[in-house]
């Protein structure tokens, strides 16, 4: 029996990864490797060794040579097979000359020779204060930097639906809430994609309640027609599916499934979701991968009755589930949800959380998201500031946009916004937005910014 830690994922000796050239031949190998009984998980590329969007194998040095005949045999397209004690390094030089204490200056230590930090040290990280604060945003910016670059990543959601048949405590839309429902057509989907396909965004997020008025079959004639007509990204985020509908999207072209654990503790998950199973939920987070689509994941800060441990249990499981992409925002009231008096969640603490995440998880891509930017107007830009990496544009129909209110007076993240939250944060925006366009139609946007 393999050595397995709390979330059920592997744990190796010494890893190392197998990275493809691609998401068929990644899909291929893995299969390969659990026919012949070799453990393996699915993790974004580290830095050094791909591209932020791909997907690598990893496994115990035991069996590399098993491996390498494996992908001999089989004529497998791959870029390369690497140990992971080589890992990139981080300069965080300038971080030792700040005022912190030896413990801190530890924690820097193992950062800066990418070894893995455990729980205690990032406890230590979420409750640091004043110079030790702007150190912890300090190293997470270098990090941000060294992986991603100064380019901001702009995506954009379509709630195509506000129908649930979930309860969720702490959710606007939820089943029993009183608001005016909608769903939009084929259609009027289509027409919003066409918008931001004009615009020049990559990537779309379908999102809704879990509603099963969206058969598989209409998912799909929507993801295949996005596909055909203007070839975008497609990140879904309608709930739990069935193992064969993640299959059938991936092979639709779907790039990313949003699914969030919301919290990695199972009686804060239990408390907060009436209808949920914690298992059934991390299961799915781990079919999503092995349909060949990239995870997101993430979860809110400031939940009633959450700990500093459980928070630091939440960024753990990102690690250790491999997740591409990680939205950590607070949480905060929704009215007529039974959580509707409760305090929001801390923007330090979440700030923080961010920070945190892009020390641990790295080579990921990190949302300023929505909540960050709805509790406090600088919200986004000092998540920017923290290592976040992403913004979601909310390209939902302006009639329809105030009944997706899963919070109460949501901030509605459109274009101008990111463009203030880019340039507040001294960054730059996308290469692939259309600029002429977007001039033509009034942003004004500075040389600098592009
Ligand atoms: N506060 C903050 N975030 C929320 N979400 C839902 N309700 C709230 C809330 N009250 C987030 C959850 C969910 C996503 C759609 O929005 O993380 O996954
Ligand atoms: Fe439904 Fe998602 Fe809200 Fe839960 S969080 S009630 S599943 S929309």
């Amino acid at each position: 029996m393999a050595l397995i830690n709390k979330f059920l994922t592997n744990k190796f000796e010494e890893p190392y990864i197998l990275v493809c050239t691609s998401k068929s031949q990644m899909l291929f190998s893995k299969d390969l490797l659990d026919k012949e009984g070799i453990e393996n998980d699915l993790i974004p590329t580290p830095k050094g060794f791909g591209g932020v969007c791909t997907t690598a194998i990893k496994f115990d040095k035991k069996f590399e040579q098993k491996v390498r005949e494996i992908i001999k045999k089989n004529n497998i397209e791959y870029e390369g097979i690497y140990s992971l004690k080589d890992k990139y390094k981080y300069n965080l030089s300038e971080i030792f000359n700040m005022n912190i204490s030896d413990t801190l200056k530890d924690i820097v230590k193992k950062v800066e020779a990418n070894i893995e930090l455990n729980k205690e040290e990032i406890k230590y990280l979420l409750e640091v204060e004043n110079e030790e604060y702007d150190a912890l945003i300090r190293m997470a910016d270098i990090i941000r930097k060294e992986c991603i670059g100064d380019r901001i990543e702009i995506r954009a959601a379509i709630e195509f639906s506000n129908y649930c048949r979930k309860n969720c405590n702490y959710c606007g839309v939820r089943r029993d809430n009183k608001i005016k429902r909608y769903r939009m057509t084929e259609e009027e989907i289509i027409d919003e994609v066409e918008k931001l396909y004009k615009v020049g965004i990559k990537t779309v997020i379908l999102q809704s309640g879990e509603d099963p008025y969206y058969t598989t079959d209409r998912m799909l004639s929507i993801i295949k027609e996005i596909k055909q007509k203007f070839r975008m990204g497609i990140t879904l985020s309608i709930g739990e599916r069935e193992e064969e509908e993640y299959r059938l999207f991936s092979d639709a072209g779907v790039n990313n499934y949003l699914l969030k654990i919301e919290t990695a503790s199972r009686r804060l998950f239990e408390l907060i979701h009436p209808d949920d199973d914690y298992d059934i939920r991390v299961k799915h987070t781990r079919l999503i991968k092995e349909a060949g689509m990239r995870a997101a994941s993430g979860g809110m800060i400031g939940l009633p009755t959450q700990t500093i441990d459980e928070i630091a249990e939440d960024i753990i499981f990102q690690r250790d589930f491999g997740i591409h992409m990680i939205g950590f925002g607070p949480f905060l009231p929704a009215k007529g949800t039974p959580y509707e008096n409760c305090k929001p969640g801390d923007l330090k603490l979440s700030l923080k959380v961010v920070a945190v995440t892009r020390i641990v998880c790295q080579h990921v891509f990190l949302p300023a998201t929505t909540a960050i930017a709805t509790l406090h107007p600088d919200g986004q830009t000092l998540a920017l500031k923290a290592g976040a990496n992403t913004i979601m544009l909310i390209s939902t129909p302006p009639s329809l946009r105030d009944n997706y209110q899963i919070y109460s007076n949501k901030n509605m993240v459109d274009l101008s916004f990111a463009i203030k939250s880019t340039r507040d944060a001294k960054r730059k925006l996308p290469k692939y937005l259309n600029y002429d366009y977007l001039k033509e139609l009034g942003y004004e946007i500075e040389d600098e910014l592009i």
